[in-house]
């Protein structure tokens, strides 16, 4: 079990280390609890520092492990760098890594504004690119460690109304699966995790919330699902049937009745209709 070799392999007797982005709430907060409850000491990341300072102090309570908190905006430039340079400031060896930090936008594509659109290119594909890039070599030399790649199966095949975002996790996932096979023989998992609808911030976030055919799962579906799949080595993963629903429909149903499908569920009322 990758996890308890983590525990028992890791550093001698140091406990696990995991460094987590998007950890203020939603998913990210739910990674937090289940690895605390794990024995990890935790690096959380995120910009609202009270929602991270409340969880840590949570989680240090309960498990009584150390939990580290650092506000920052991933959406800056060479926030990778930032990232890795701070979770060294805490300790050497990063067991397990989760980039998990994003945000959804919904709209058509030609009137988003250009300022976020280059947040989300960052936050999701430059971040996870260069933290990937930056903590990795570590993990090989130690032949041990893990990478958790949030995407989504918005990623799986493309979504008018949501271009981008659907765009950038469309690269986590090819990235991800990419350097999962590179790192195969290195004892390091790449694991590319993509959730289905979720009930967290998420939407709110987002300003809309899409109608949806499949059931929603919790934040608690996914990160089970995704810890436990880390035993397998898998890279990557989908959550219950819903996941594996909509990963058929990706392989099998033409792209052009795919995207019309799936335009008229995230297409927000608030559009003129043609
Ligand atoms: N919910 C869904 O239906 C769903 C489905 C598929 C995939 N996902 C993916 O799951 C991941 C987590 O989303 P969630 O559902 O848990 O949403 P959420 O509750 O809104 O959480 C998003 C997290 O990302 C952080 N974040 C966003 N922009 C950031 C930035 N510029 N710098 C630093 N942190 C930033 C937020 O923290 P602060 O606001 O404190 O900075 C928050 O902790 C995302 O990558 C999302 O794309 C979600």
């Amino acid at each position: 079990m990758v996890t308890q070799s983590l525990h028992s392999e890791y550093m001698g007797n140091m406990p696990p280390f995991a460094v987590i982005t998007g950890a203020s709430r939603g998913i990210g907060a739910e990674y937090a609890r289940a690895l605390a409850a794990q024995g990890y000491d935790l690096l959380l990341v995120a910009r609202d520092q009270s929602r991270l300072d409340q969880l840590a102090g949570g989680l240090h309570q309960t498990y009584s492990v150390q939990v580290w908190t650092e506000t920052l905006d991933l959406a800056r430039p060479n926030a990778g760098s930032t990232l890795y340079r701070l979770a060294q400031s805490h300790r050497p060896h990063v067991s397990l890594l989760i980039n998990n930090a994003g945000f959804g936008m919904y709209g058509v594509f030609s009137g988003m504004p250009l300022a976020s659109i280059q947040d989300m290119l960052q936050v999701h594909i430059h971040v996870t690119t260069e933290s990937t890039r930056l903590f990795l070599p570590d993990m090989m030399n130690q032949r041990l460690g893990a990478i958790i790649n949030i995407a989504s199966v918005a990623g799986l095949f493309p979504i008018p109304y949501m271009a981008e975002y659907a765009a950038t996790k469309a690269f986590i996932i090819s990235f991800s699966e990419a350097v999962g096979m590179e790192a195969r023989e290195s004892g390091v998992t790449i694991q590319v995790c993509c959730p289905g609808f979720t009930e967290t911030d998420f939407h709110q976030t987002a300003s809309h919330r899409p109608r949806h055919i499949l059931p929603p799962q919790t934040p608690h579906d996914v990160v089970q699902t995704s810890l436990n799949a880390l035993k397998s080595n898998k890279t990557l993963v989908t959550i219950g049937w819903p996941g594996v629903a909509t990963q058929w429909m990706a392989r099998f149903m033409p792209k052009r009745w795919l995207m019309r499908l799936t335009s008229r569920f995230v297409r927000p009322n608030s559009l003129p209709s043609h």
